[in-house]
Parts: C-alpha cells; structure tokens; sequence
C-alpha cells in the first residue's frame, strides 16, 4: 500500500509515544520508507535509539544539530518525503501547530512542511474534549490536515473516552487514503523549468526572473504521483525534488537539446520554462569592453521548443504537450491561440500582471486551457502542480 513511499514519523511526548514504535513497523510492513523525529519529550517515554535501530536511520531530535554542516536536517525532513504522520499528537503540540510555533524540532518541522500531514491525536479525555483542543483540530483540519479521531476506552490515566491511539492499521490507512492513488504510476513525464541564459560574453547575459518554483512543483507532484520524472531547468537557486532526475542546461539551445533527448519515449512533456525567445547573434568569447555612446545588439531567435515538439508529434500521439503562458492581456484567449499553434493538448494561463501570480510568487493564478476551459482561484503553486497532475492523468487515461 505504501510501496515506494517515504513517510515521516513525528512523535511527541504523551504515553502513546510507546505506540509509535509499533506504527513505524506497521508502516514500513506496508511498504513505506520511514523516517523519526522526536519531540524533546517523547524521549521521555520511548529513546530514539528503538526508532534508529528500526528505522536503520538516524533520528531527528533536534533542529540545530552540531553535526549537520548546514543545520537544515529539519527542512530536509520536512520536505523529502510523500507525507508526515504525527502519532501521538499532544494536546500541545496541536496548540503549537495550529498557532505556526515552532520551538522544538516537530514543530518546526510541521511549519516547514508542504506535504500531506495526518495527525492522530491521543491523550486524556478531558483534554481531547477541551474546547481549546476541538478548536485547534478545527483550524489544522480546515488547513488541509487529516485528523485520525482517536478511539474510546480506557486510557492510560485510569479515565474512559475518547483519547486513545487508534490501531496502527488505522493510521496506515490514513495516510493511504491521505496520499491519494499513484495516477502516474509508470508513467515518463518531462518538466522543463526556470530560465534560460543567453550569453553576450562571458560575464553577461539575457534572461528573466522565472526562479523555477512552478516547474519544480509539477515535477515534485508527478514524482508523488508515481511518475518517473526528468527535470530539464536554468539556472535556479533550488534543490530538485528528492526522486527526480534533474538535467541542468543553461541556455535555450542547450535546453532544446536536452528536452528534445527526454521526449524521446515520454508520456508527457510540461514545458514550464520561461525560455529566452532570442539570443545574441554572435556570443563573444572574452568580455566586452565598454565603449563611449550608444551600442546595439544583434539578437536572432532561439528554437521554440515546445512548437518543435508540437510539429514532431502526429495528431493525438504521445507525448501530451503541455505549455505554460504568462500573459498581461487576456490570458485565456492568448492562450487558445498558442494551444493551435504550438499544437499542443493543454496551456496553463498565468495573469502575471495579477497581485500573487507569475514569476517569484508562491502563488499562482490559472486556468487550464485545453478542449474545455478550467479557471482554478489564486492557489499555492504545489496545488497548481497538483491540480496539472491530476489533468495529466486523466488525459492519459483517456487517450
Ligand atoms: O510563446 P510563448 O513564449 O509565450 O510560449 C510559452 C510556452 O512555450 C511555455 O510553455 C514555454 O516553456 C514554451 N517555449 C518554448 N521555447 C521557446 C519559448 C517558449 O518551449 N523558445
């Protein structure tokens, strides 16, 4: 069920933390990759050594650790995997999550997330019955998060009701259902990402600020979806999505090049770079020397990749091509027209004169236009990708 899936366990200190070693195994029996973090403590009822020896990893149990170069062990573990699991969550931990604190590593470890979180709350009835608790677990629920409920019984404290640990199998079942189908399973997706570099000399050039955060996310998203993913990307200040095999390129000759190879035998093709569309006729070999008055630049025009793909394919062959528009007019009909003209299956129109949508943002503002038109709302561009995944594999399935 969890076959190529890496799950990250965080546990926090309530009696159930004992639990947890159990829910690990139950995990990695399901096919999982399992990580531990710890609160400080959950050291106090269970030693991480049990989860390292287990888990044949180190555990996480600090934020600043001494031995980590660049004490970003958290932020790693936040982001590598396919989803977390809280298990216990404390009635503390809970508050902290649901105010954005993060004073300890499992705290700060939820605030660094972006992926799926299932969070299972245990600890004394009174407490989980709080209206405190039921309105945190409000707010994290609202916030996407799943809640395993916790079961009725007797508690550890001598108390009855709701508050216990569910079965570890329920909580396997819950980030099943959490992570979704693998719809790209076996699946060739290309992403191209970033910007291009068009050299006037050595030490300058013509470009723009794509920072590669979209194309990065949909190769992220088709990689938890399953597919096995080549990410073609510019010059970028970001570390490909763990499972992703990343061909850097700096210029649009080199990224035609490297796009046209991936093609070859690929399902789909998402071109998110923003790709120089001229270069300087003639790059000189040794820098320029500036000179008194005006100067001019010769620029021819580079090779309109996804156009190439698109004169390539025969109607209704692989792979799908899709394209990415930021436009200043009217999205949506700019868009049309490039979808006929590039032949294309699909073209994500993006407003970028719009406040949170375009280049350096987190956010983006879309619509899918392909036979039909999809406007989505102004969306976290993980969901954007996730939303494009979920359009890929539909496309696929149907075609
Ligand atoms: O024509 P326009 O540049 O607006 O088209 C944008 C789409 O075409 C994007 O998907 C972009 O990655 C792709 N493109 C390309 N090669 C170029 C220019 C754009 O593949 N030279």
């Amino acid at each position: 069920m969890l076959t190529e899936r890496r799950v990250h366990l965080c546990v926090s200190g309530g009696i159930a933390a004992y639990k947890a070693v159990e829910l690990c195994r139950a995990l990695q029996k399901a096919g999982a990759d399992v990580r531990v973090a710890m609160t400080p403590n959950a050291r106090h009822f269970v030693g991480p050594l049990t989860f390292q020896a287990i888990t044949h990893a180190p555990v996480l149990t600090a934020t600043l650790d001494p031995s980590d170069e660049m004490a970003i062990g958290h932020i790693d573990f936040a982001q590598s995997c396919d989803a977390l699991v809280v298990a216990p969550a404390t009635a503390n931990l809970l508050a902290k999550a649901a105010l954005g604190l993060g004073d300890e590593v499992v705290s700060t470890v939820l605030l660094a997330t972006d992926r799926p979180v299932v969070i299972a709350p245990a600890m004394n009835t009174v407490m989980f019955e709080n209206p405190a608790v039921q309105a945190n677990l409000r707010t994290l629920a609202a916030r996407g998060w799943h809640i395993v409920s916790p079961d009725a019984g007797e508690l550890a404290c001598g108390a009855v009701g709701p508050g216990r640990l569910p079965d570890a199998e329920v909580i396997v079942r819950a980030v099943v259902d959490a992570l979704g189908p693998r719809r790209l399973a076996g699946r060739r997706i290309v992403v191209s990402a970033g910007p291009t570099r068009e050299h006037i000399d050595p030490v300058r050039f013509l470009s723009n600020p794509s920072t590669g955060r979209m194309g990065f996310a949909v190769a992220a998203a088709a990689a938890r979806a399953g597919a096995s993913v080549t990410l073609v990307h510019g010059p970028v200040s970001l570390t490909p999505p763990a499972g992703v095999r990343a061909v850097p390129v700096i210029s649009a000759i080199d990224m035609c090049a490297a796009v046209l190879a991936a093609a070859e035998g690929a399902d789909a093709v998402v071109m998110t770079a923003a790709v120089a569309d001229y270069r300087p006729e003639a790059a000189s070999e040794t820098k320029q020397k500036k000179t008194p008055g005006p100067r001019s630049l010769s620029l021819v025009r580079t090779p309109d990749i996804l156009a190439e793909l698109g004169a390539r394919r025969a109607d209704g062959a692989r792979p799908v091509l899709v394209g990415f528009a930021a436009e200043t007019g009217d999205p949506v009909a700019e868009a049309q027209a490039k979808r006929a003209r590039k032949r294309v299956d699909l073209v994500v129109a993006n407003d970028v004169s719009a406040v949170g949508s375009g280049f350096g943002t987190d956010t983006n503002r879309v619509w899918l236009v392909g036979e039909a038109v999809e406007a989505l709302p102004l969306l976290p561009k993980a969901e954007v990708a996730a939303r494009l995944v979920e359009w890929l594999a539909d496309h696929l399935e149907g075609s």
